[in-house]
């Protein structure tokens, strides 16, 4: 964390360090009297505090983090020249924040959601930030939708609430959200914790290795304290008990020194594969088989160290899917190319322009070396160092390298859709993911689903949406077309 500021050291100051006489009594124009101007401490605290808030995190705005450590544990050389991954053995320092999607700041944590699985891997060629969820498939597969579907998860602008309407109009009209939705009303979709699920990088993201050949690699961090969930019903009845219990149980398990830890694997296929696979592989609404490309372990990530300011390290902590290191680049997946523009961008708005100069975000295993100087809040760390490159005077230069290989491309510009491959719709996996679950998996699914449903209010709207799950399994479409009928006739 950043330098120790020792508030204990002496008298109360205003931010100028002028003592403070009295800061229990504002000072008035006689006894009863109104409050006068020239109260200095009593102006510039009220001031201060109307300032401390920034803006919340327009989606994810709730969350929690902690630091830790990320340990190699095989040999991914031939995959990728990534430093940190060079070695097995080798470590490196973390900082992962957990978070729920469509809740405002202070929203209670045991909801269903899905959850944010936000990682910063500190290396020595720069921050390396995977920034994933819970789940690793998403609902839509184009950057474009994004804001539409965000619209339809958080507060109508009319009733100010979730509406039910919003949410199943457009979860019908877009049939590709049929795989993560079945996933998130399956018993996944409401974690007991922030430690007992998963998390994925959910995108494909290419590796290349010192050769220069190229992979495409999905991540996934499987959880070493199991899987445990919560029940709709349990949700409902811990989320008022106990609004901040995700926050609290990362917390107070890293207090007690049970550091929570996953087991990092990858699934990896060769680039030349992907125009052939089944599945297109860059589409975020398919997961890759695990028979076609099993998972392989590669590491070890733990969580050891709690934030001590949870202000300066977890509101105002930044991560971005653009944030890559050499050995790891982007795949032509068109949500994550949306992405790599969205986060920064955000970050400036939320946290200003030099967001990642802050002792969270900035690289701690190397300094950032650029041209870019001030705006709010910087803090002169360039001194009088000159600021254009190329220069004479021993400045940072280019390195020629890019961090990635190119990516082949062909074909006219258009708003092209994402091009489906042998054995892809929309429903195929869905419809795998119903069939993998137990009866009784199977029903809570069907009656979290319908529960939802039923409070639409238009039939039009609920049939469409009910229509995609029976594409999906025709067993599970007929389920809750009885479940919702049941319950709208009530
Ligand atoms: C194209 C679609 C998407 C767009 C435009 C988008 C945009 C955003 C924005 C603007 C934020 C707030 C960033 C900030 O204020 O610091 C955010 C947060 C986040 N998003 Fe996305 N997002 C998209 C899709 C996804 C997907 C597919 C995932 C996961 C696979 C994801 C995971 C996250 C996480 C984990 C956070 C919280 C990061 C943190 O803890 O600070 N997002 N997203």
């Amino acid at each position: 964390m950043s330098e120790q500021f020792d508030n204990t050291a002496g008298p109360l100051t205003t931010e100028s360090g002028a003592p403070i006489a009295n800061n229990n009594q504002s000072e008035a124009a006689g006894v009863g009297g109104p409050v006068l101007v020239q109260d200095q401490v009593l102006l510039e605290k009220l001031a201060h505090f109307n300032r401390e808030r920034i803006p919340e995190r327009v989606v994810h705005a709730r969350g929690a983090g902690a630091y830790g450590t990320f340990t190699v544990t095989a040999d991914v050389t031939k995959y990728t020249r990534a430093k940190f991954l060079s070695q097995v053995g080798k470590e490196t320092e973390t900082f992962l924040r957990f978070s729920t999607v469509a809740g405002n700041l202070g929203a209670a944590d045991a909801v269903r959601d899905p959850r944010g699985f936000a990682l910063k891997f500190y290396t020595e060629d720069g921050n390396y930030d995977l920034v994933g969820n819970n789940t690793p498939v998403f609902f839509i597969r184009d950057a474009i939708k994004f804001p539409d579907f965000i619209h339809t998860q958080k507060r109508d602008p009319y009733t100010g609430s979730q509406e039910a309407d919003n949410v199943w109009d457009f979860w019908g009209l877009s049939p590709e959200s049929t795989h993560q939705v079945t996933w998130l009303f399956g018993d996944r979709g409401i974690p007991a914790s922030y430690r007992h699920m998963d998390g994925f990088g959910s995108h494909t993201y290419q590796w290349v290795n010192e050769a220069g050949e190229q992979f495409w690699v999905k991540y996934h961090f499987k959880t070493d304290q199991g899987i445990k969930t919560l029940t709709s019903e349990e949700a409902d009845v811990l989320a008022g008990a106990d609004p901040d219990s995700h926050q609290r149980d990362l917390r107070e398990s890293i207090e007690r020194g049970e550091f929570p830890s996953w087991t990092v694997q990858v699934q990896i296929m060769p680039a030349a594969e992907a125009a052939n696979y089944k599945f297109n592989p860059f589409d975020l609404t398919k997961v890759w088989l695990n028979a076609d490309y099993p998972r392989i372990t590669i590491g070890k990530l733990e969580l050891n160290r709690n934030p001590e300011n949870i202000f300066a390290e977890v509101e105002q902590s930044i991560f971005s899917p653009a944030h890559f290191v050499p050995g790891i680049g982007p795949s032509p997946d068109k949500m994550l190319q949306g992405r790599l523009f969205a986060y920064g961008d955000a970050h400036r708005y939320r946290v200003g322009a030099n967001a990642d100069h802050l002792p969270v975000n900035r690289p701690h295993a190397t300094e950032a070396r650029n041209g870019n100087r001030d705006g709010f809040y910087y803090d002169g760390r360039h001194g009088g160092q000159k600021n254009y490159e190329p220069n004479s005077f021993g400045g940072p230069y280019e390195t020629g390298q890019p961090l990635w290989a190119p990516i082949q491309v062909s074909g006219p510009t258009g708003e092209w859709e994402t091009p489906k491959h042998s054995e892809d719709d929309d429903f195929v996996q869905a419809g795998y993911l119903y069939r993998l679950m137990s009866e009784d998996e199977k029903n809570r699914l069907v009656a979290n689903l319908a529960g939802f449903i039923a409070k639409v209010s238009r039939d039009d709207i609920a049939e469409r949406a009910i229509a995609n799950f029976a594409k999906a399994d025709e067993d599970y479409g007929k389920r809750l077309s009885v479940a919702v009928a049941e319950l709208r006739a009530a």
